[in-house]
Order: structure tokens, then C-alpha cells, then sequence
């Protein structure tokens, strides 16, 4: 018996990095053991916010498939699939748009947010704002209980539950209020210290070969106090020992304390670093080729998916539209 049902799902903006792999890729990963899981590319999502570049979007979505593969989500285990191609989201979306009030979708503090984050692009259009109702109708049609994202996504689940439970009092009790499931992996942060993101461009893509390993490692941000190989360090302010600690874990106790001491160089440091990660990024990267390499067999499995996902959006489609007072029996 599976503990429930899982949909999630990413928008395809661009490459994939270390951040997406343990923030949320690892998690589906173990999920789709014990979830029955739907792990939806989003790429309508994509296009509320980069509508200008729908040219990327098709290579940004073959991307997503193979990073996807490659980090083990198993396509007899999940159902992998793309948003667009179960138009019956459109619908559902409609349907929701004719009951959702707008204040709802005005004050969600992920929308205020995006709308600051991404100046220079015109957000202010009906897509955008509609963003969330969206996101439940793809949660919604496939009666999903649960739901694993990031902390940015909960505002868009507590709306997800205020339209179920909108509808079920409006017309027929059919949607499950679907929880949130945030993963116990503190933020991985990027090559600068900061959040990790690609808009600051201090990311480390899944894709990256030894040789840009090496190079992005090599400038990553240390202690600002070790000016000198001599000064002590502080590894608890260091992008690099934040990586140890996870992708090093048996030495990081001795290299934060070669660093306090001064007994390690931030070279040093980083080379070692370089290593680890290029042994955890290498059999990522070779599986990754085999799947972009082989494109027929790669757009199958989207194609087997998507073939299961409508199935289940409609059968949700039928009993909304009878719900509804829409369905006339011929
Ligand atoms: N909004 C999500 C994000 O930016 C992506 C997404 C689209 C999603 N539809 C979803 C996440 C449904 C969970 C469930 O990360
Ligand atoms: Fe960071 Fe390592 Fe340099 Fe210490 S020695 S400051 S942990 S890079």
C-alpha cells in the first residue's frame, strides 16, 4: 500500500544545479518509494514569467527530463510528465478562475515577491497573477494529498486548500485539502554565500564538467578574515566548508580544525573539495549524456507518462464537470 499521492512539479526555467538535487530532487527520489508519485514539468509555468522566450522552452524541458533521469527519479516508479500536454489543466484552471476572488491571488506574498524579484519584466498580465490557480488546478486534478516543495511554495498551497475547499462546498465534496511536505535539508547555499540562485549566478549545474568544477570551486567565497595563509579561519562563515559538510562529511571535523588553526590553506581546501564533488557529480553527468544522447528513448518516457497523467486528469475532469451541472448524458 503507498502512503498516498504525491504531485510536484518544476518549472522549466533553465539547467538544473546542486540546489534543486538536494532541496528537492533527492526527496522525490526517496518519495517514490512509498508515494504513488506525479512529478509535473511545468512549462505553462514557465511561460507566466518568460512568455518573450518560448523558443527555450521545448530544449529547457528535454533538459529537465534528463537531469530528472539522472538523478534516479525511475520512470516505473513515478509518473514523469509535462503540464501542456494534459490540456485538461487548462480546464480545470477555468473553472477555477470563474470562483476564485481576486483579493485571494492579490495578497499571496509569493506573488508580491516575484513581481519585486523579477523587475525588468512586465509581470503585471493575467497569467501571472493567475499563477497559483494554476498550480492547485495541477495539484487538484490529480487529487493529490500531498504535496513536497520549498518554503516559498506554502502561500501557494494554503490557496491550493482554499480552493478545494471552496469547491467542495460550492458543488461536491471531491478534492482532498492536499498538504504541504517540506524536505529536512537545510538550503544548500551557492558558491558566494548567499541563497543559492540563477539569477546571482553562484550555482553549480548538474551538467558541470571536472575541469569548470575545478574552476568554480576555485572561486568560491572563504573566510573574508584569512587574507593570509597564516591567519586563522572561521569555517562556520565559508561557502567551501558548507559543502564539506556535505559532500565531505568524513573530514569535515579536520578541516575545521586545520582552518581555525591555520594548518590548511584555502587552496588546499578547495582542491579537496573539487574532488569530492567531482566524484559525486560524475556518474550524475554520465547518465545524464546517455539520456541526452538518446532522444527518442528520452521523449518515450515523457510520452508513457503523459499518457498515464491524462488518464487520471480525466477521470477528475468527468466528475468536475458533473459536479459542475456541465455534463449532459447523450
Ligand atoms: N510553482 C512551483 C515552483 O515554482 C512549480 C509548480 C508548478 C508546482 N506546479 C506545481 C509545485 C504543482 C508543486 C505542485 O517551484
Ligand atoms: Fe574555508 Fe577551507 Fe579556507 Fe577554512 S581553509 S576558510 S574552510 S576554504
Amino acid at each position: 500500500m503507498k502512503a498516498g499521492r504525491i504531485l510536484s512539479g518544476m518549472r522549466p526555467t533553465g539547467k538544473l544545479h546542486l540546489g534543486h538535487l538536494l532541496g528537492v530532487l533527492k526527496n522525490w527520489v526517496e518519495l517514490q518509494n512509498s508515494y504513488e508519485c506525479f512529478f509535473e514539468i511545468a512549462d505553462w509555468h514557465a511561460l507566466t514569467t518568460h512568455y518573450r522566450e518560448t523558443e527555450e522552452v521545448k530544449d529547457n524541458v528535454f533538459n529537465m527530463i534528463c537531469d530528472w533521469l539522472a538523478v534516479g527519479i525511475d520512470p516505473n516508479k513515478a509518473v514523469i510528465f509535462r503540464q501542456s500536454d494534459i490540456t485538461e489543466h487548462a480546464e480545470l484552471f477555468l473553472l477555477f478562475s470563474m470562483f476564485v476572488p481576486l483579493p485571494w491571488l492579490e495578497r499571496n506574498p509569493t506573488y508580491k515577491e516575484q513581481l519585486r524579484e523579477m523587475e525588468g519584466r512586465d509581470l503585471f498580465t493575467y497569467g501571472f497573477l493567475g499563477y497559483p490557480v494554476l498550480q492547485a488546478a495541477d495539484i487538484l486534478i490529480y487529487r493529490a494529498d500531498t504535496v513536497p516543495v520549498g518554503e516559498d511554495q506554502l502561500p501557494h498551497l494554503e490557496l491550493t486548500r482554499e480552493i478545494a475547499r471552496r469547491f467542495n462546498y460550492f458543488y461536491s465534496p471531491i478534492f482532498p485539502e492536499p498538504q504541504a511536505k517540506l524536505s529536512d535539508v537545510p538550503e544548500l547555499v551557492g558558491t558566494d554565500g548567499r541563497k543559492m540562485s540563477k539569477s546571482y549566478g553562484n550555482t553549480i549545474p548538474l551538467d558541470t564538467e571536472e575541469e569548470e568544477l575545478k574552476k568554480i570551486v576555485r572561486g568560491m567565497v572563504t573566510d573574508p578574515a584569512r587574507i593570509r595563509r597564516n591567519d586563522p579561519g572561521h569555517p562556520e562563515v565559508c561557502a567551501v566548508f558548507a559543502y564539506h559538510k556535505i559532500f565531505n562529511k568524513d573530514e569535515t571535523e579536520e578541516i575545521a580544525k586545520a582552518c581555525r588553526r591555520a594548518e590548511i590553506g584555502c587552496v588546499e581546501c578547495k582542491m579537496k573539495l573539487s574532488e569530492k564533488l567531482n566524484s559525486f557529480l560524475t556518474p550524475i553527468r554520465e547518465k545524464r549524456k546517455i539520456y541526452f544522447n538518446d532522444k527518442k528513448t528520452t521523449w518515450d518516457i515523457l510520452f508513457e507518462g503523459n499518457k498515464k497523467a491524462r488518464e487520471e486528469a480525466r477521470k477528475t475532469m468527468d466528475i468536475v464537470r458533473e459536479a459542475m451541472g456541465l455534463k449532459i448524458k447523450w
